[in-house]
C-alpha cells in the first residue's frame, strides 16, 4: 500500500515529501479553503514538489461544469489527477475525462456499487471514505475489503484510495484488507513512526553510551 497525504498545505507537504514516502496528495474544498490561498496558485506549488497524482476537486455539480472546471486544473500540471463526486453526472465527467486520458478520483464513495459504477465509467482511483461511515456505525474494513475482492475479481484496475483515516489502526487494516492506497492527514502520518518503546530504547541506549564516555 501507498501513501499520500491529505492535505492542501504546502508546509506539511513538503515535511512529509522529505520523508521519501509520498505517492501523491490528495486535496478537497474543505482542506482548500482552510488555506485561504487562490486554489490554481497552491496546486501549481504541490505538483511543483511532489511528481505523484495530486487530487484536485470539482466544485461544479453538473457533468458541463465538471468537465469544464476539470480540464482547467488538468492544464496546471501533468499530476494533476481530477476529483469528482460520485453522483450520475460524476460519472458522465469520468467517462469523458477517460476518454480525454485526464486521471480521474472518484470521492465520497461509501459502498461497493458505487465503487465498481466508478471503475467501470473509468476512475483511475475511488475513495471510499472510512472514518466517516465508521462514525455512522458501519464497518469500513468490510468495504474496502469487499471493493478489494470485487476489482481483483473482475480484473479492475482502478487503484483504492482509504480517505477519510482517522488513526494509525486504520491504516494497517486498510492495508490488510487490499487498498493500495492510503491519503493520510497529517498528523496520523507521525503517529505511525511513533511507539514508546521506540522512544524509551533510544533514551536508554544514549544513557548506556554516555555512562561509558
Ligand atoms: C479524501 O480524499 C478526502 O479529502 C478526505 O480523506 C476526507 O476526510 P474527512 O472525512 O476527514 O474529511
Amino acid at each position: 500500500m501507498k501513501f499520500f497525504l491529505d492535505s492542501a498545505s504546502i508546509e506539511e507537504i513538503r515535511s512529509a515529501n522529505e520523508l521519501g514516502i509520498l505517492a501523491g496528495v490528495t486535496t478537497n474544498p474543505s482542506l482548500v479553503s482552510k488555506e485561504g490561498v487562490s486554489f490554481h496558485d497552491r496546486l501549481k506549488e504541490i505538483t511543483s514538489e511532489v511528481s505523484g497524482s495530486v487530487s484536485a476537486e470539482v466544485i461544479s455539480e453538473d457533468a458541463e461544469g465538471m468537465i469544464q472546471e476539470g480540464k482547467e486544473l488538468a492544464s496546471i500540471a501533468p499530476n494533476i489527477t481530477v476529483k469528482v463526486p460520485m453522483t450520475l453526472e460524476g460519472l458522465k465527467a469520468v467517462k469523458a475525462f477517460s476518454d480525454l486520458t485526464i486521471k480521474t478520483n472518484v470521492t465520497l464513495v461509501f459502498n461497493a456499487n458505487q465503487a465498481l459504477m466508478a471503475a467501470r465509467a473509468g476512475a483511475s482511483y475511488v475513495s471510499p471514505f472510512l472514518g466517516r461511515l465508521d462514525d455512522i456505525g458501519h464497518d469500513s474494513m468490510d468495504l474496502i475489503n469487499t471493493i478489494a475482492t470485487i476489482f481483483n475479481q473482475h480484473g479492475i484496475s482502478t487503484e483504492i484510495i482509504a480517505a477519510s483515516i482517522r488513526h494509525p489502526l486504520h491504516v494497517t487494516d486498510a492495508a490488510l484488507n487490499g487498498a493500495h492506497i492510503a491519503t493520510l492527514p497529517y498528523k496520523v502520518l507521525g503517529q505511525l513512526v511513533q511507539h514508546p518503546l521506540t522512544d524509551q530504547g533510544i533514551e536508554k541506549f544514549l544513557a548506556d553510551w554516555h555512562k561509558q564516555q
